[in-house]
């Protein structure tokens, strides 16, 4: 069962080991990992009075293998849609989800964020999240953003859509890209949000055997423009430099931007 993941497990044994544990990696990777939390942890404490925590819909578009954004956001959705391109991603997603023995333990994670980031130390806090995270977890779907419709089960727009690390490298070029921030808008509730990780300057990435390449290395100004040119408002930014000493074979980012936007 493991080999059939094996390309899958390779990415998220390397983009997401424990980096909390002490002397797990150097101290930048972790400030690295620790503001990505910190963006998550922002928004969904920041905003989550904004809509119906009762039955607010969360749409993580393009999500890999990973469920690490939807950590912060479990106790103030009702229904988290996780989504794809690659099907052996949203199967590793739903083994999670299904409390399967060889699904990827993502505990370090939940510690940071249950422990360290919201202050919740009583003993059964993580497994708590974990079973909520479980339980409002409702599918992994099918997602292309190329496509005019890009993820075709949910037939109605969601209050908050969160995409990492996908826009920026599964277009061909600046236009399509812009496109994609359009459908991102048209797939939102008017006042729905997109949180949304980018990374800056990337113009190649490896992710298992395959190199994608961008021909937009995007800045975080660019990202502004073209979320303010798809109608959005821009509610916050922030953007980590990566030190050259992180910098990895992986991808030639100079660095990660966070866009927290509203649909007016
Ligand atoms: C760099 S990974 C990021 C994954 C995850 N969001 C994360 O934070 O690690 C890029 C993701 O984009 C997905 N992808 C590639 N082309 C896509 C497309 N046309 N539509 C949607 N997702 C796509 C890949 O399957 C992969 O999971």
């Amino acid at each position: 069962m493991i080999d059939r993941y094996s390309d899958v497990r390779n990415y998220l044994q390397v983009r997401y080991p424990d980096v909390f544990s002490e002397g797990s990696q150097s101290a930048s990777t972790k400030r690295q990992y620790v503001w990505f939390h910190q963006c998550f942890h922002h928004f969904y404490q920041t905003y989550n009075k904004q809509w119906d925590n009762a039955t607010a819909v969360l749409l993580e578009a393009g999500g890999g293998p990973c469920i690490y954004p939807l950590i912060s956001a479990a106790p103030y959705v009702a229904e988290i849609y996780h989504s794809d391109y690659m099907e052996a991603n949203r199967e590793e997603v739903l083994m999670w989800r299904n409390n399967d023995p060889d699904a990827y333990d993502w505990s370090p994670y939940f510690r940071h964020i249950v422990q360290s980031l919201e202050g919740q130390t009583s003993h059964d806090a993580v497994a708590r999240r974990k079973e909520r995270l479980r339980s409002v977890l409702k599918d992994s779907a099918p997602c292309d953003f190329r496509a005019n419709i890009v993820v075709p089960s949910v037939k109605t727009p969601v209050n908050i859509i969160s995409s990492n690390f996908c826009m920026d490298v599964c277009y061909e070029s600046l236009g399509e890209y812009i496109g994609g921030l359009k459908k991102v808008y048209d797939m939102l509730v008017p006042k729905g949000f997109l949180v949304s990780l980018s990374t800056l300057g990337l113009s190649w990435c490896k992710y298992g055997d395959v190199t994608y390449l961008s021909s937009y290395p995007l800045s975080l100004e660019d990202i502004q423009t073209h979320c303010k040119g798809a109608g959005f408002n821009i509610l916050h930014t922030d953007k980590f430099d990566e030190p050259l000493e992180s910098r990895n074979i992986y991808n030639d980012s100079v660095g990660y931007s966070l866009i927290i936007a509203q649909k007016p």
